[in-house]
């Protein structure tokens, strides 16, 4: 195929929530028709952390369910689970072993993470970017969707393929690894915790009320929209740096009402939180519904999503074994 290639991921770790799906998934929809698309669940990644088995083995179905739930056409991506194409393991190691030590220490995210493990940091949490790394060098990705706390993961997969594969092992002509670029998601990447309108909704939040998850029933949207953290003025809008919770919820539902920042900044501007409030959790609840009714579809056939995971499975081996060929030949194994 001659179109661009793009590669991405989430891990599954816990439910999927707005964040992942209006500043990830929704781009990788968009993408799926212009780009030859391949989404993977990452759960070698997922497993950089303690896991619980089951949890795991549910979590990454379920994932999956959701990518194609939001709209991930199994005809126009592939989808596939990281573990079950074994040259991500394979690649990681090779890349590994041409990787300075240095530039994984000096990883923001695993600075972040590790004080969090105290005393039980894995050796599978400094290798995080590597995996990584391997993820999206195996698809000669060309753009690689992600948000702006990947940003240094990605220069560092950019760092080895050129620095330390094409520049030792291949010559100019034939470069060993396809040097990918950061497709940095802008407008609404950043959906932010609904406890505090200037740190990221994520998954690691141990308070649940700071995220919706995209499987949350309407009542639990509905509680969680109505606690979310407000100011005391009325009248909602955008730009005001002093507001991030307005900032935010507003632009939540911008997106999710399918109209534009202007028409909702101006619907919404002399509108007390009272009134704003129903109103997005009437509208999120809407716009989850359909997801959640072909999530329950998929999970109460797992038969079929079986079966989109074995092709897209397939899709992936050709791709990725082609370029773990190229990388074993370089640096000399036999073959
Ligand atoms: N680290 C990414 C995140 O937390 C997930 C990820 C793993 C990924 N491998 C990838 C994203 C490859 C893009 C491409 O968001």
């Amino acid at each position: 195929m001659g179109l661009p290639r793009v590669l991405s991921g989430v891990q599954p770790t816990g439910a999927l929530h707005l964040g992942n799906w209006l500043g990830a998934i929704r781009n990788w929809v968009e993408l799926q028709s212009s780009h030859d698309t391949f989404v993977c669940v990452v759960d070698l990644h997922a497993i950089t952390v303690p896991h619980d088995p089951k949890q795991l083995a549910h979590d990454t179905l379920s994932t999956a369910a959701l990518y194609v739930a939001c709209g991930m056409d199994p005809e126009h991506c592939s989808i596939f689970v990281q573990s079950q194409v074994k040259a991500h393991s394979e690649l990681c190691w090779l890349l590994n072993c041409v990787t300075p030590l240095n530039w994984l220490e000096r990883m923001i995210q695993f600075k972040e993470k590790a004080v969090k493990q105290g005393d039980n940091v894995s050796v599978g949490l400094l290798d995080y970017p590597v995996l990584m790394a391997a993820d999206i060098l195996l698809y000669d990705a060309d753009l690689v969707p992600v948000g702006e706390d990947q940003k240094q993961h990605l220069e560092l997969a950019r760092d080895i393929a050129q620095q330390r594969i094409n520049a030792n092992f291949g010559s100019k002509e034939e470069p060993v690894l396809k040097v990918p670029k950061p497709l940095i998601l802008k407008e609404g990447a950043r959906v932010m915790s609904l406890n505090d309108g200037r740190s990221k909704m994520s998954k690691s939040d141990p308070n649940e009320g700071s995220r919706i998850t995209l499987l949350d029933p309407p009542e639990l949207i509905t509680k969680k929209i109505k606690r979310a953290k407000t100011d005391p003025q009325i009248g909602l809008e955008f730009g005001n740096p002093d507001r991030p919770e307005a900032e935010n919820l507003l632009s939540i539902y911008s997106i999710l009402s399918k109209q534009s920042r202007d028409v909702v900044a101006a619907e919404c501007a002399e509108m007390g939180w009272g009134t704003f409030k129903p109103l997005l959790a009437e509208t999120t609840v809407a716009a989850l519904e359909p997801i959640q009714s072909r999530y329950a579809e998929l999970m109460g056939d797992q038969a079929e999503l079986k079966r989109i995971l074995n092709q897209g499975r397939e899709r992936a081996e050709v791709v990725a074994e082609a370029t773990l060929k190229r990388v074993r030949d370089a640096l000399g194994f036999l073959a």
